[in-house]
Parts: structure tokens; sequence; C-alpha cells
């Protein structure tokens, strides 16, 4: 169990990061987050793209396995389950996809780093740690509970959409290009970012499927970071592509 002191420390950091959700989410509306296209100089010092999402990224696995492993002590539940869940998406984040992007120079601003380990590592503590001491809080036959499946095949389908999104992209360029083109294929039909729809999906469905607050608050922020930054993508194709397709979305489909 957590300790008292612990237990309000918690339940603290679960409000800021709803309140620094809201906050962010407003905000990105007003400033894009300058990375990828978005760079742009007078955000200080860089780092190269491929390292910054290393850096970015690795908190986020490593906290939450230390924070699941101390927590779990070494039961077997279906906490191992979500565990996998959570690293399988982090290994290709941390270990695949930043090798598979043509960054060709690219630069990250350091601060855009800083930001996300500070997130990454908020967010592997809250998650981890409720898996890790709450383990015993799911039964084997939450499996058969509508929240778990609904939740599972929401973050299965998210992980389909953003995989299959993202390799559209990574596509788009033959080695050694760095321009932008339009994307055509797969939900490109609907949405100028189903990459990022992938990815609210993976995580509103994680939030179902452990019906818990730290799930939620993570399904929150990753709304609160991509629906603004995905507006911000979609008026950038429009000015860029004069014939650019009239009927996408920004990022929900027949919504935004
Ligand atoms: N959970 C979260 O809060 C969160 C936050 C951020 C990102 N992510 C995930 O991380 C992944 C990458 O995010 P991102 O913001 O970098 O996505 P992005 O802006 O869509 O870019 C993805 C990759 O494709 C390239 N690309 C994008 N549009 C292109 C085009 N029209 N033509 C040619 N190349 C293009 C980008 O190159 P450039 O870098 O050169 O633009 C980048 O390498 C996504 O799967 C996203 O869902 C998750």
């Amino acid at each position: 169990m957590l300790g008292p002191i612990e237990t309000n420390v918690y339940h603290c950091l679960a409000l800021l990061g709803v309140l620094s959700g809201l906050a962010v989410f407003f905000i990105l509306f007003l400033i894009s987050a300058p990375y990828g296209r978005h760079t742009r100089a007078g955000w200080g010092p860089s780092i190269n793209s491929r390292w910054g999402w290393i850096l970015m990224e690795f908190p986020s696995p490593f906290v939450f396995l230390i924070c699941y492993v101390y927590g779990n002590g070494g039961r077997i539940s279906l906490t191992v389950f979500f565990a996998a869940l959570w690293l399988m998406h982090y290994f290709h984040r941390v270990c695949i996809f930043p090798f598979r992007i043509h960054e060709q120079g690219k630069r990250t601003p350091l601060l855009i780093v800083f930001f996300a380990i500070l997130f990454n590592t908020f967010n592997g503590y809250l998650n981890g740690r409720y898996l890790g001491v709450y383990a015993d809080e799911y039964p084997w036959s939450w499996c058969a509970d509508p929240r778990f499946v609904l939740g599972l095949f929401l973050f299965v389908a998210g992980v389909v959409i953003n995989l299959h999104s993202d390799q559209i992209l990574l596509n788009l360029r033959a080695p050694g290009e760095i321009g932008y083109k339009i994307p055509y294929g797969g939900l490109y039909r609907w949405l100028s970012c189903p990459n990022y729809f992938g990815e609210l999906l993976e995580w509103t469905g994680w939030a179902i499927a452990t019906w818990s607050l730290p799930g939620a608050v993570f399904a929150f922020w990753t709304a609160a970071n991509l629906v603004p930054r995905a507006h911000t993508h979609h008026l950038w194709y429009h000015q860029q592509f004069p014939e650019y397709p009239p009927e996408r979305c920004a990022v929900l489909p027949f919504l935004f």
C-alpha cells in the first residue's frame, strides 16, 4: 500500500497533471511546439532530432518499470499484461521510431526535450506506481469486463492506426530528402494527422482498460498536446499546398 504521505503526493501530482494539461492545451493553440516542421529560431540550444526523441521518451518506460517492479514485488497478475503493453509501445518509440525518421541534421530545442523528459518521468511514475501498488485490484475476471474489452480494442486499433499512419509519412521521403509532401492512403483520406488520432485512441483505450486515474490523466494530456498540434499541422498543410484535400479534418474524424 502507498503510505499516507505518498498517497497525498500522488493525488496532488494527478491533479497537477490535469491542470497543466489544460494550460498546455490552450498555450499550444497560440504557440506551436518548435520541433519538426514548426522548428524556428529563438528557442535556445538544440540537439539532433534522433537523439532528442530517444532522450525525451526514454524516461517513460524506465521510470514506469522501476516503479512497477518496486511496487509489484514479483506478483503475477493482470497488471503484467498492462505493463507489457506500455513497455512495447515505448520500446518502439525509443528504440525503433528514432532510427526510422529521415532527420538529415534536423534539430530539436533542448527546452522541448527538457519538458518532455519532465512529463514522461511524471507519467511513468504515476502509471507505474499505480499498476505496481494496486496490482491485486484486478481479478482475472476483469478480462471479461466490457471496459477491459473495449479499452483493449481501442488500444490495439490505436497502435495499428498510429504505426500505419507514421509509416505513410516516413515513406514520403526518399533517402536524403527533407521536404514535405501531401500524404495519401489509410486514414489520410479523412484526416491530416491520423498518427495523432491513433495515439489518442491508444491512450484512451489504456485509460478505459485499466479504468484508472493515471490512465485518464495520460489520455487527457495526450489530447491536450496532440489536438492543438494537429490543428497547427492542418493549417500548415493548407498554407503550403493550395491543392490540399478540403474534406480532411485535422485529427478527429468528421469533427475537428
Ligand atoms: N503521446 C504524446 O503525447 C505524443 C507526443 C508527440 C508525438 N507523439 C507520437 O510520436 C510520433 C511522431 O510525432 P511527430 O509530432 O513528430 O509527428 P509528425 O509531425 O506527424 O511527423 C512524423 C514524422 O514524419 C515526418 N513527416 C511528417 N509529415 C510529413 C510530410 N507531409 N512529408 C514528409 N515527411 C513528413 C516528420 O518529419 P519532420 O520531423 O522533419 O517534420 C517526422 O519524421 C507520432 O506517432 C505521434 O503520435 C506522441
